[in-house]
């Protein structure tokens, strides 16, 4: 096992109504004015955003609004907020959305704090040394944000997608109501637990330093999500299974399923952002279509970690070698995953990359990662190409 910190300074505020507390939470910060930020449109239809402002506006709490942020969210709009922020005087982002909008948050409160141009964060040429206060209103449980030391922007030329981690950023408090996310769209659900799952398979698939009772807390989250994203696509408004997975999207990226290993593996995170940079997939859906060409490219090198997923979060029947195991395993997350509408391959994921393409994202990767990534097998280069070369079918 390894030292850890564990520092999760975010206030949760959990269950049905909770959103009419921020106002009062916003207030509760000390700002002078707010920026209320969010997305596409589904919080102006739903009601949501009306409800807020009220909140707000009953609060006594001033603030100037700005939406339009699109999944994989863009570097030219954070760029647009700060301007507007500047002119306005805010010292307080309120993100009223799902991941990309919490994120496009955070990167607006980090460009506030500091005059140097905020992608050089996500380009890795400095590390932040300030952030204005974020809080959230989440409607979609998936990327964990609410809770995260990170955001990911996409630069709109190039389609460079890039993430960004610094504590510095976890949000100050986290409205969750589960009722929120019953407008989601059946994919976006799908979508978002792929994600939760992942962010906990992520940590798990290491080699290096695990805990017994880290290993037990992720693979209770993998079970919890897995049975209540079947619950959802068969009764989408059920309240309970809502609430179970948008509690398990928090705990999945707030560093709980981590605690005591070396950080975990994260190529799948790699391998998907480039995808998303590219093709502008959505980021759940595209980490169900790279990750079974993934697993089986590295299970080998990290065999008892695979075997140990199989059977006590697969349910899979310990029967032959333990690398069959550990492909009976594999088979039947991606079974789970078709079992939800998720892709498991390229072309279910609606995109057929040429192999020019692949060979960019493969070097971009390269270039994101610093040469090399992932812990169950460390990979370069030529390994990502390979991953997606098994994927594009
Ligand atoms: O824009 P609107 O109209 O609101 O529609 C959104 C969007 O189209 C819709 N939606 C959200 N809540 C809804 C809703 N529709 C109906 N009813 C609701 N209640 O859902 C769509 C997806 O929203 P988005 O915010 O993009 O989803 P998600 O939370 O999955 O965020 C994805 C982004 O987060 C990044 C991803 O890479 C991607 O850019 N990630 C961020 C992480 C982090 N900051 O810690 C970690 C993750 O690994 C991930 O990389
Ligand atoms: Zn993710």
């Amino acid at each position: 096992m390894f030292n850890f910190i564990y520092h999760t300074p975010t206030q949760v505020v959990f269950g049905k109504g909770a959103e009419e507390q921020t106002g009062a939470l916003v207030k509760g910060q000390g700002c002078k004015k707010a920026l209320l930020h969010y997305g596409g449109g589904s919080v102006v239809r739903s009601g949501l955003l009306g409800r807020i402002k009220a909140s707000l506006d009953q609060a006594g709490v001033a603030y100037v609004e700005l939406g339009g942020v699109v999944p994989n969210p863009r570097l030219s709009l954070v760029y647009q907020s700060i301007e507007l922020c500047k002119k306005e005087g805010v010292d307080f982002i309120l993100a009223v959305g799902g991941g990309s909008v919490i994120d496009s948050s955070k990167a607006i409160a980090y460009g506030l704090a500091e005059e140097a141009d905020v992608w050089e964060l996500y380009d890795r040429a400095r590390r932040a040394k300030a952030c204005l206060p974020v809080g959230v209103v989440l409607t979609i449980a998936a990327a964990g944000s609410e809770m995260s030391n990170s955001s990911v922007i996409t630069k709109d030329e190039g389609g460079i997608k890039r993430g960004y981690n610094d504590d510095i950023c976890r949000p100050r408090f986290a409205v969750m109501d589960p009722e929120l996310t019953v407008t989601l769209p059946p994919y976006q659900t799908a979508s978002g637990c792929v994600d939760i799952l992942m962010h906990t398979m992520e940590r798990y698939f290491t080699p290096n330093g695990t805990m017994e009772l880290t290993d037990s807390l992720a693979e209770g989250l993998m079970r919890t999500v897995m049975k209540n994203a079947v619950i959802l696509r068969d009764d989408p408004q059920n309240y309970d299974a809502r609430a179970e997975i948008m509690w398990a999207g928090s705990l999945s990226h707030n560093g709980l399923t981590g605690c005591g290993s070396d950080g975990g593996d994260w190529a799948c995170h790699g391998l998907e952002h480039e995808m998303g940079g590219m093709f502008d997939v959505t980021h759940g859906a595209g980490l169900a279509a790279v990750w079974g060409s993934w697993a089986r490219y590295v299970y080998r090198d990290c065999l008892d970690r695979f075997v140990r997923f199989a059977v006590n979060v697969m349910g899979v029947a310990e029967a032959g070698t333990p690398e069959e195991t550990a492909l009976a395993g594999i088979e039947a997350m991606e079974d789970f995953y078709r079992s939800i509408a998720m892709p498991t391959c390229f072309s279910e994921l609606g995109i057929s990359p040429t192999r020019e393409q692949m060979v960019t994202m493969a070097h971009m990767l390269h270039i994101a990662s610093g040469g090399k990534k992932g812990a169950a097998k460390v990979l370069r280069e030529a390994d990502f190409l390979k991953i997606y070369e098994m994927a594009n079918h």
